[in-house]
């Protein structure tokens, strides 16, 4: 598990607190007890070296029992290593060999999640070896990189950071680990947790020589070992360097589980005197030391999704409608937390259980629009491990410590008092939400991706609910408010965009009247246990959510190019790994394509779609026959675009970009943009009757894609006879440009497949014309492409301003692109 790193600041601060404090030879002992400590961590890298090996040994051959086992036994190592992932000098390396999916905006499916539980995740839940081996070969990679830099010691490790790293990281054992599972997929947390003991005391044990009083030294040594008495009672292995631990996780009790966490507070409390004790001597460096802790400590959040894309003052109604509905739930939320005190207030605990299951429910629908008011959401909602000490911060409040009152620790006083600050804070809650002018449809959209997003990418494999193991309502209730938010604006939407998100809320729906069964998705309380639901009924939770998250872009989409332009658009600098929105209602912007659920008639193959089709499949054109296709001009699945949707009488249903022709009117039609037909038009079908269109709208879809085909006619997509040429390009001059490619085809059997977007030829056709072609010249996109001149040798010896192009490079063999393309010189 990655933390986040030291601030610098912070690190800066105890650093020169370390420096000042201690006389240069207590300094240097301290430095010497520091590096002992990084050697040891070295030779454990050297030992998690083979281990992957030989977990790529095991997937290459095949063997998926061989490769779990493998897998687990190359875990220990990095686990004891960890304990200097709090600090700066490990740089980006934590994160590529041991970040969870919630640490990325994208979760399980960012492209840049990478490490030991993407291996796990591909292992163990999808059982895809092809996809493990790819994973592990990234992960040595990184290893390889850290076993240099300990070996060499370039990390630069110093006292403070190495004691810092030591405490921040038995707390987080303490606060985080032990109550959300740590291992997901191969169930193997109590290794994780072993391996973190054992490095933080390797880190420690150095400095009992380094001047350490003999107290707090054999405070931490005895609360060690009542770490690892604690841990032989859960599991027989015990704490051990052998890696294989006799139990799976999921199997261990919320008591045992309890113990082992107070076991470990118990040893980071000690840790911390020590630490303490070695920094003293300077009272600002006990203070710096607890700040660079704390920031250590924090738990990563899900980054904010992009700002306002929304107008703030559109779709006023929608917005107003969905945040009644949370008002609603607020007044409901305070009546069930009556009978929730009564019960507690008479002692009676099982009728509390009972009452606390039932006063859960409104809060996680409401928890949509948590971002807006925060203050609110801590109060009531927040885990431990948002805090700094986790359980012990005495600002850890809400309903989660009243979970843990009521179902571990059997103390209804304590759960009364939580339940105090929940009250207050849920009154307040009441209160802002009466107020629609604090809430706005680009608000209201924020809170429904981010929370569609952070269910799958973190709440399903870190249990929500630890102590009442309650995640399933957790679940249930989150996509109930989403629904809340969203079904408002349904009515606003295209049908074609709305019938994906109620799909998609029906498919969640239905999915837990089977991992739920008999537990009524509107009132029911009688919860399935969620540690008792199995890693696959987990992906489908997973999967499910994340076609829920990825609809509502889509919606969030089309209502960005229906409302008015914001005022002042500040792009948000967090890029996001899911399709972006582009500007697809900007007719200047060139994306002329089609969507990837558009489909063509292939020869052999019938109805494909856009994404699966590949150069040299032949496809229907309008001359009756079919004829390869050569090129793509535009292939892109990652974008979110608008497109005009065009429905004829005859039941066809096209959808293409604003500025992409298609024959319109009879005898053969006159090329028209697609963005000007209007209701009556005449369009073609596959046979050449002509058919009237019935309706027109503008939807938002997924997926740009512009396949060009040898004969040059037109293609037949979805029934209907379209063009491959834009507004962008006189289509006969796009026709003669394309030339040079069709010719490259015919004679080299193109074996590239599809061309990028953004490579050269994605500028050239339909996309947007050569600024030599004139008229155009501001528009012509060269960032990144043909740029800085770089010029190819069909057709053209000079730029357009009359110097000369370089010489054409050498004719190359397997990438026709760079041989073929024309002069690109601007
Ligand atoms: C396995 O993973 C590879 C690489 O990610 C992917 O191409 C392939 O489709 C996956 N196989 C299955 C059966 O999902
Ligand atoms: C680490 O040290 C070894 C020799 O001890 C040397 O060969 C290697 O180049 C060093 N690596 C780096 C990155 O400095
Ligand atoms: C660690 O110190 C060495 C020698 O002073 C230096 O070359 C190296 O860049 C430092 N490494 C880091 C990560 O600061
Ligand atoms: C936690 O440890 C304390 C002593 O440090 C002990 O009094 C208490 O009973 C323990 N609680 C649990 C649940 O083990
Ligand atoms: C929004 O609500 C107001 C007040 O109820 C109403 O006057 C207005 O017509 C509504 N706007 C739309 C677009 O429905
Ligand atoms: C506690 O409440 C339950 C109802 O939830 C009731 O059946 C039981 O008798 C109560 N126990 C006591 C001791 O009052
Ligand atoms: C959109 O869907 C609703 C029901 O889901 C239906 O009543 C309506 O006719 C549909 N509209 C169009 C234009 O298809
Ligand atoms: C766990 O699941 C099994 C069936 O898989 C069921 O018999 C049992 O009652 C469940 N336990 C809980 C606590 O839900």
């Amino acid at each position: 598990m990655t933390r986040v790193a030291l601030s610098a600041a912070a690190a800066a601060a105890a650093v020169a607190a370390v420096a000042t404090a201690a006389s240069p030879a207590v300094a240097d002992e301290m430095q010497d007890a520091t590096d002992a400590g990084v050697a040891f961590l070295a030779t454990r890298c050297a030992a998690q070296q083979p281990l992957l090996a030989d977990l790529a040994a095991a997937l290459e051959s095949g063997n998926a029992d061989a490769s779990r086992t493998a897998y687990v036994a190359s875990r220990p190592p990095y686990e004891e290593i960890e304990v200097l992932a709090t600090n700066d000098m490990l740089g980006d390396l934590d994160a590529k060999i041991d970040a969870r999916p919630y640490a990325f905006d994208g979760g399980e499916d960012d492209p840049a999640w990478a490490g030991f539980h993407r291996v796990e995740r591909d292992l163990y839940r999808d059982g895809n070896l092809t996809a493990a081996a790819a994973s592990t070969a990234a992960l040595r990679a990184a290893v390889d990189d850290l076993c240099i830099a300990l070996t060499n010691n370039t990390v630069n490790v110093t006292a403070a950071q190495s004691l810092a790293g030591q405490v921040a990281l038995a707390y987080e054992v303490a606060a985080k680990k032990v109550s959300s599972e740590e291992e997901t997929f191969s169930d193997a947390s109590l290794l994780i947790f072993k391996h973190n003991y054992r490095g933080i005391q390797a880190l420690f044990t150095p400095f009992k020589e380094a001047g350490l009083a003999a107290e707090p030294a054999a405070a931490v040594d005895d609360a060690y070992a009542a770490v690892v008495a604690a841990y032989a009672a859960i599991d027989t292995a015990g704490v051990t360097a052998n890696a294989v631990p006799a139990r799976p996780y999921s199997g261990v009790t919320v008591a045992e589980r309890a113990a082992l966490m107070n076991a470990t507070y118990a040893y980071a409390d000690a840790l911390k005197a020590a630490h303490d004790a070695l920094l003293s001597g300077d009272a600002g460096g006990a203070s710096a030391e607890r700040a660079a802790v704390a920031a250590a400590a924090a738990v990563p959040r899900l980054p904010a999704l992009a700002a306002v894309r929304i107008a703030t003052d559109a779709f006023p109604n929608e917005t107003a409608a969905g945040v009644a509905a949370f008002s609603t739930q607020c007044s409901k939320q305070q009546q069930v937390l009556v009978p929730l005190r009564a019960a507690l207030e008479a002692g009676n605990m099982t009728a509390a259980r009972t009452a606390y299951a039932a006063a859960r429910p409104p809060y996680e629908q409401i928890e949509t629009l948590a971002a807006s008011f925060e203050d609110e959401d801590t109060a009531i909602d927040a885990r431990p491990d948002a805090f700094d000490y986790g359980e012990r911060s005495p600002e850890w409040a809400g309903l989660h410590a009243v979970e843990r009152a009521l179902y571990r620790d059997n103390d209804a006083g304590a759960a009364v008092s939580a339940l105090d600050a929940v009250d207050t804070a849920v009154a307040s809650l009441c209160e802002k939400l009466k107020d629609p002018t604090l809430f706005s449809a680009a608000g209201n959209f924020d809170g429904m991706l981010a929370l569609s997003l952070e269910v799958p990418a973190k709440k399903i494999s870190s249990e929500e609910e630890t102590w009442s193991d309650l995640s399933l309502m957790i679940f249930r209730e989150n996509a109930k408010g989403i629904a809340a938010l969203y079904e408002p604006f349904a009515p606003v939407l295209d049908n074609a965009t709305a019938a994906p998100v109620a799909a998609a809320l029906a498919n969640i729906k239905s999915l837990w009247s089977r991992v739920d069964a008999g537990n009524d998705w509107e009132t029911g309380v009688a919860f399935r246990a969620y540690s008792n639901t199995t890693v696959a009924e987990r992906a489908d939770i997973h999967t499910a959510f994340m076609g829920l998250h990825r609809s509502l872009r889509v919606a969030e989409a089309e209502l960005k190019a229906t409302a008015p332009a914001p005022p002042s658009p500040s792009p948000d600098a967090t890029t996001t790994a899911m399709p972006s929105p582009t500007n697809g209602d900007d007719d200047s912007d060139g994306n002329t394509c089609f969507p990837a659920d558009a489909t063509v008639d292939v020869a052999g193959r019938g109805a494909v779609r856009m994404d699966a089709l590949s150069v040299g499949d032949r496809v229907r054109t309008s001359t009756g026959g079919y004829s390869p296709v050569y090129l793509f001009s535009h292939a892109d699945a990652d974008v979110a675009a608008m497109f005009v949707r065009l429905t004829t009488a005859s039941g066809a249903v096209l959808r293409l970009t604003p500025t992409h022709y298609l024959p319109v009117g009879s005898g053969g039609g006159t090329l028209t943009a697609a963005g000007s037909v209007v209701v009556g038009d005449a369009l073609t079908t596959a046979d050449g009757s002509t058919t009237p269109v019935t309706a027109v709208a503008r939807v938002a879809g997924v997926g740009l894609y512009n396949p060009h085909v040898l004969n040059g006619g037109q293609l037949v997509v979805d029934g209907v006879r379209t063009s491959v040429y834009t507004t962008a390009v006189a289509p006969r001059v796009a026709s003669a440009l394309l030339a040079p490619a069709r010719a490259a085809y015919m004679v080299g059997g193109w074996t590239t497949g599809v061309l990028e977007s953004g490579s050269s030829w994605a500028w050239l056709l339909p996309g947007g014309a050569p600024p030599w072609l004139g008229g155009v010249s501001s528009e012509a996109p060269t960032g990144g492409r043909a740029a800085g001149g770089v010029c190819r040798h069909v057709g053209r010896a000079t730029r357009v301003d009359g110097t000369a192009c370089p010489p054409p490079p050498p004719p190359c063999g397997a990438c026709f692109l760079s041989c073929l393309s024309f002069c690109g010189c601007p």
